[in-house]
């Protein structure tokens, strides 16, 4: 039986990630370039260096995963590559290269949707079952989405401002963190011994949509006041209410989604998905409530290929290919 090797192609923020994966499950090889050092000192990602850093690292990297995974060019089945959401100049990188691989060695190509490729890095490590619901957690989407069936997506809530990882990001620049700020904000919030009590945003009683910014403006004048008054730093209070108020709602939402909808399961994705908070959380209520949880490990959760490869395994046992005109698209809907 054939089970089909796809090399995907992951350009679309401010990572290079090449993979190879064999049956939308088993990951060969997964190489990521992160330009992380490059962007830290303008405090975040500057869309023209991620554009010309993918054009440097993109060839070198598909040479690399290919070595890597030990696998010849002429047993591959197709070449997948993430067509949007994100900066349109770093996803014309990727799309071009996975283009230009996919016609030279007569490849099906097959775009991908990012959103896709996160959820569906649950599917290299554990077996997705339908219906369920997946958290979406990064610095560009907080989204809840419903999975109907295999590689069928409904957006039941989505934020209305800052993503979680925006607002992470904001809050920790705040606090004189460098970018990316998430995982800091995370360590001081384990650290704190009392809590700044922070409002949550649940907007309507039925909505399962999501709002960061009132949280954030109320972080900063927190911050504020505090420095006004000359008093020693709050940082690790403010650090814990804030993440207690995120996570509160993410867990809340994400949980009674399941129930409403009659999901057999709770994905976690997304970069935010490293977050320990949310992790821990969403661990104790799922178990309270008996719904299975998948949570990715770390590397799998933000950007990467591999998760590419995943979502477009589907698409390649259809046989649903994408013309070579394809077009990187920054809006992509999922
Ligand atoms: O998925 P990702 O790698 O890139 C996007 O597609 O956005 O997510 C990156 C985001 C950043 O905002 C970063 O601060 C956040 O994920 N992040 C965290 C943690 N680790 C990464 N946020 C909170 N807690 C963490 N431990
Ligand atoms: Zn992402």
């Amino acid at each position: 039986e054939d089970t089909g090797i796809l090399l995907a192609v992951e350009t679309s923020c401010d990572e290079t990630s090449v993979a190879l994966v064999r049956g939308g499950t088993e990951i060969l090889s997964n190489l990521v370039s992160s330009q992380i050092e490059t962007h830290r000192q303008f405090g975040g990602v500057v869309p023209e260096i991620a554009s010309r850093k993918h054009v440097e690292t993109i060839t070198l990297m598909m040479e690399a995963a290919l070595r890597e995974s030990r696998v010849a060019p002429r047993d591959l089945s197709a070449v997948a590559v993430t067509q949007g959401p994100g900066l349109v100049g770093a996803l014309l990188v990727g799309v071009v290269a996975a283009k230009s691989f996919a016609m030279a060695l007569d490849l099906p190509l097959i775009g991908t949707h990012h959103i896709a490729g996160h959820i569906y890095a649950n599917a290299l490590i554990g077996e997705i079952v339908y219906p369920s619901i997946a958290l979406v957690v990064s610095g560009g989407h907080t989204e809840l989405v419903l999975l109907e069936r295999e590689g069928v997506f409904r957006i039941i809530g989505r934020t209305r401002d800052d993503a979680v990882g925006e607002a992470y990001d904001k809050v920790a620049r705040a606090l004189q963190f460098p970018y990316p700020g998430g995982p800091h904000i995370d360590r001081l919030a384990h650290e704190a011994t009392e809590v700044n009590e922070l409002p949550r945003a649940w907007l309507e009683p039925d909505s399962y949509d999501f709002s960061f910014s009132g949280l954030k403006s109320a972080v900063l004048s927190a911050i504020n006041q505090s420095k006004m008054k000359g008093e020693p730093p709050v940082r690790p209070s403010i650090a814990r209410g804030f993440q207690e108020s995120v996570i509160d709602v993410l867990a809340t939402k994400a949980v009674r989604a399941v129930r409403e909808f009659g999901a057999k399961q709770l994905l976690l994705c997304g970069g935010v998905a490293a977050n320990r908070g949310l992790r821990e959380t969403l661990t104790a209520r799922c178990g309270e409530q008996g719904i299975p949880l998948l949570i990715p490990p770390n590397a799998l959760c933000t950007d990467n290929a591999a998760m590419i490869g995943a979502a477009a395994h589907l698409k390649w046992t259809r046989q649903q290919f994408s013309p070579l005109d394809m077009k990187a698209d920054p809006a992509l809907s999922l």
